[in-house]
């Protein structure tokens, strides 16, 4: 499996290629629901490309950058072994020459980037949209897959496809959880055993929260879940119901709403998101 660590092999391995190209982009530490997207990227296109790179851009001062977990190694084999065709690891001193803050930027509408995950992390996905479309233009892939785990990732990136033109098919590959529930992150690695056991709260609220009866009001139960999770040890930045195309608010029960969480144990952020069958 080649490893290629600069821009340069990329654009000339990708010279090379024939056939459809998948792009699976990750940030590394890879788990259940990374092997699971590149598996839809296999079934969908006759060559993958996983990227592993862990942005600067998209994290705020005092976010979890110098933390967050880096296992390269681990990474490729697991890549290796699931007959990856091709990984991209490239580094900032490549993708940002000028560094990050010279760095030409795409700004995602206010609407759905200001809002949930956008509110609590001013630039999170200008820095996202940036390193996404820089990928795309590299790769040249003909489909881009992203988990449904970070919705709104899903939904800007989605709308940067379709405001900027760019020929790609984008593929959401479903969140794969834990037996208890717990949506499988990169970022759980960092819980501490108790936290562990408490996590999967935030999985079990939504799934409760979807099961309230189409057209019951839903500020007095999203509350009700919000003060049950601050409760158990949770700082909740956002529990709330919103439309799975717009991301607006929505104010009853809908099918195909969709309830959104993002939650601190610690210094650990976990998000989720289900929709209302
Ligand atoms: O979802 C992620 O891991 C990242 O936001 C992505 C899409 C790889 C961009 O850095």
């Amino acid at each position: 499996m080649p490893i290629l660590r600069n821009t340069d092999s990329l654009r000339n391995w990708r010279q090379q290629q024939r056939g459809s190209l998948a792009l699976v982009p990750t940030m590394g530490h890879l788990h259940a629901g990374h092997l699971a997207l590149l598996r839809l990227a296999q079934a969908r296109a006759e060559q993958v490309l996983v990227s592993i790179y862990v942005n600067p851009l998209q994290f705020g001062p005092g976010e979890d950058f110098a933390s967050y977990p880096r296992t390269l190694e681990s990474d490729l084999q697991q890549l290796a072994e699931r007959g990856c065709t091709t990984v991209f690891v490239p580094s900032d001193e490549d993708l940002y020459p000028r560094g990050a803050a010279e760095q030409t930027q795409v700004v995602p509408p206010e609407r759905l980037s200001n809002i949930l995950c956008g509110a609590q992390r001013p630039g999170h996905f200008t820095g996202v949209a940036t390193i996404v479309l820089k990928l795309l233009h590299l790769a040249q892939p003909d489909i881009l897959v992203l988990g449904e785990k970070d919705y709104q990732q899903y939904r800007i990136v989605g709308q940067m496809l379709d405001d900027l033109n760019l020929p790609v098919q984008l593929l959401c590959g479903p969140t794969q959880r834990d037996g208890d529930g717990l949506a499988r992150s990169s970022r759980n690695s960092r819980l501490t055993s108790e936290q562990r056991i408490l996590a999967p709260r935030l999985a079990t609220e939504l799934r409760q929260l979807c099961q309230l009866p189409v057209g019951s009001l839903v500020q007095a139960p999203a509350r009700d879940a919000r003060e049950r999770l601050q409760a158990a040890g949770f700082a909740v930045d956002y529990l709330e119901l919103r439309n799975s195309e717009s991301l607006e608010p929505v104010s009853e029960i809908r099918p195909g709403a969709r309830w959104l969480a993002a939650a601190r144990l610690g210094d650990v952020r976990l998000i989720d998101n289900m929709v209302i069958p």
